[in-house]
């Protein structure tokens, strides 16, 4: 594991963009389709909108990139809380990605558990076995994708799990668990403000109670810090 720590979530932000799009561009040059799995928050928009405003000066083609997610609200699909309409809004839209495979919205007819099994489905028909990269944001109580501390859920062994009373509203949301986000070859944590800081402190120092310390990268684990 890394701490790359910066002053200010604007500089996270920029380095880590930065580092995305040469990383999408060196395995494209190697042949490579990237697997990207996204994250929802804050700081997690704030780098979509970096990366979509550095896209036009990188060699990236958004059509072999490959864009998962790590969580969803399940939410209805126009619903501003869906983490895809966020990233669609910062940066899928943006720089036009053709691949992306969002989790199922509560209005495709599905319940929650149908939905977090479909989910599943896909990644194993439609996926490659692993992600190239997956993005995690973390939350104050150590809590990574939609996987909180305490919970059932996060001892799930299946692919992706549906998770009901989220302590994090929206109480209903469709998770990726701890052995589908382990199938990751990078994992980029991308934190940002105090209030995380004891949980990226904890979670740093190997306290497998939050669930932060139970992801890691098979190559690369970074963290990002502000
Ligand atoms: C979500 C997330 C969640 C998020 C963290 C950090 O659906 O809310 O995917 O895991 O990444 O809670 O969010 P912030 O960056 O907004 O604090």
């Amino acid at each position: 594991m890394t701490v790359i720590a910066h002053d200010s979530a604007g500089e996270l932000a920029a380095d880590v963009a930065v580092r995305f799009l040469e990383l999408v561009e060196r395995l494209q040059s190697e042949g490579r389709e990237p697997q990207i799995a996204l994250t929802g928050g804050g700081i997690a928009d704030e780098i979509h909108r970096e990366i979509a405003r550095l896209a036009p000066d990188a060699g990236v083609d958004w059509d072999r990139v490959v864009f998962w997610f790590g969580d969803e609200r399940f939410v209805d699909r126009d619903s501003s809380d869906r983490n895809a309409g966020q990233a669609r809004a910062a940066l899928l839209d943006v720089v036009g990605a053709a691949r992306v495979h969002e989790m199922p919205a509560s209005d495709a007819g599905l319940s929650l558990d149908e939905a977090a099994t479909a989910y599943a489905e896909e990644l194993r028909t439609e996926g490659d076995g692993h992600f190239d990269l997956v993005f995690l944001g973390l939350g104050p109580d150590g809590h990574v994708a939609s996987l909180f501390p305490g919970r059932p859920e996060v001892e799930a062994d299946r692919i992706a799990v549906g998770v009901t009373d989220s302590p994090k509203p929206p109480p209903l949301r469709i998770s990726l668990t701890l052995p589908a986000l382990n199938r990751a070859e990078r994992v980029w944590f991308v934190v940002s403000g105090e209030e995380k800081a004891d949980a990226a402190d904890r979670a740093l120092g190997g306290d497998e109670s939050l669930p932060a310390a139970r992801v890691h990268g098979r190559s690369e684990t970074l963290w990002f810090r502000a």
